[in-house]
């Protein structure tokens, strides 16, 4: 898809939103953002270690239209109350309250959790008090599929708020206030990768961050110009950050710190000597040095313009997640052996695991034979069908222009 049409594309969903929200709200929203999901290059579970990772937004996104309460010319104006409506995760219409003031974890739940966290995060570390507003959401990017669709949604709020509070949050600031929503008033213990690749990435490019620094840098990704597509295999296993999984590696992998005398694992060499740890704690370790390596070495080749030469980094770090960090799960490690048996460059599972998607590196000419092999492997062992897409670097969140159609 050329950049122009998916521009087109994302001011019509903006335009459509914008009268689905006058239809529910009975007034123009102030205006309509939109914020990306992600897929993760390489880089898995190096972010909460202080570590490197190599994101990339996706032409797949999370829209919000939204209206600040007007004193004098709204009946609720003096309220508090945000009104939400959505079809996120649902097929028909959904719709959610809360009171912006004594907000507390509990007082919103489901997807409603993740605009009333960034509200929280807002009033907590920001020290700005949000007023009474309506919000309409509609998003793209599937959900549970390992491609960060509440950080999308919760990226889509920030910026909208901090824009029409003229908040003057950064970039980094406003990851760091989501990543606060998330871990406090959500309740999962994520890092910081997927809200700062929906801030700050670019279209043709990976954003490689440091997590520790929240330095960054967009390096080139010209998948079109070299023939070759990114194709993600959602196994359609639903995961959940607030399950115990991620949690008890983010442990492991303090544990390994501390018994290393280290601040975080980003401190450790990697060729440290890890025989005074236990086995479990060596392997977690020997994964996330072993990936910061290979997000430094998978950034190089893209900075010199060898992205056809990234794929055996990928695989390599499918194999330590699946065998190292153990969180993999049989869907996606078998939609990598497929991809791989069928012509794919290399692969690996994204996201946080335990389910989700993996993603191969494909040629165009391979692109239809990896989708059968992956499809009949599927098939074969009885699991159910993945979905299979391609997706393109985009651009970072922000405001979307509506013309003139949308706004009647
Ligand atoms: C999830 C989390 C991220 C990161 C990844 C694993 O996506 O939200 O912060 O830890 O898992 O790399």
């Amino acid at each position: 898809m050329s950049a122009a049409t998916s521009a087109t594309e994302l001011e019509e969903r903006a335009g459509a939103l914008a009268r689905r929200f006058a239809g529910v709200f009975g007034a123009e929203p102030d205006g309509v953002w939109c914020a990306p999901g992600r897929v993760n290059l390489i880089g898995e579970h190096t972010d909460y270690n202080n570590g490197f990772v190599l994101p990339f937004a996706i032409d797949r996104s999370a829209l919000v239209a939204v209206r600040l309460r007007r004193p004098g010319q709204d009946p609720e104006a003096d309220t508090d109350v945000v009104r939400l409506a959505s079809t996120y995760a649902q097929t028909g219409l959904s719709r959610a309250e809360f009171s912006t003031g004594g907000l507390e974890p509990g007082l919103a739940a489901g997807w409603a959790a993740y605009p009333a966290g960034v509200v929280y995060a807002l009033a907590q570390h920001a020290g700005a008090s949000v007023p009474g507003f309506d919000l309409f959401l509609d998003s793209t990017v599937p959900v549970g599929a390992g491609l960060s669709s509440s950080h999308a949604v919760e990226v889509a709020v920030i910026v909208a708020l901090n824009d029409l509070l003229g908040l003057g949050l950064d970039r980094p600031g406003m990851a760091r206030l989501t990543q606060y929503a998330e871990n406090e008033f959500v309740g999962a213990p994520t890092g910081i990768m997927d809200q700062s690749a929906s801030l700050m990435g670019a279209e043709g490019g990976a954003l490689f961050l440091d997590c520790r620094s929240l330095d960054s840098e967009i390096v080139p990704l010209p998948l079109a110009e070299y023939g070759l597509s990114v194709l993600v295999m959602d196994t359609r296993v639903e995961h959940s950050h607030s399950d115990g999984g991620y949690s008890a590696r983010r442990q492991s992998c303090e544990r390994g710190a501390a018994a290393l005398g280290a601040e975080s694992l980003r401190e450790v060499p990697a060729d440290a000597d890890l025989s005074g740890l236990d086995h479990e704690t060596q392997r977690r370790v020997r994964h996330i040095l072993s990936e910061n390596q290979r997000v430094l070495q998978v950034a190089q080749k893209l900075r010199d313009g060898a992205v056809d030469s990234i794929g055996e980094l990928l695989t390599a770090s499918h194999i330590s997640l699946r065998d190292d960090f153990e969180v993999s799960c049989p869907e996606l490690d078998l939609a990598v052996d497929a991809a791989l048996a069928a012509g794919a460059m290399g692969a690996r599972m994204t996201g946080g695991g335990f389910g989700g998607s993996a993603i191969a590196l494909v040629r165009h000419d391979d692109e239809d034979a990896v989708r059968a092999g992956v499809l009949s492997a599927f098939a074969d062992r009885g699991f159910r069908e993945p979905a299979l897409f391609t997706v393109l670097p985009a651009d970072g969140a922000g405001h979307v222009q509506l013309t003139a159609p949308g706004r009647q």
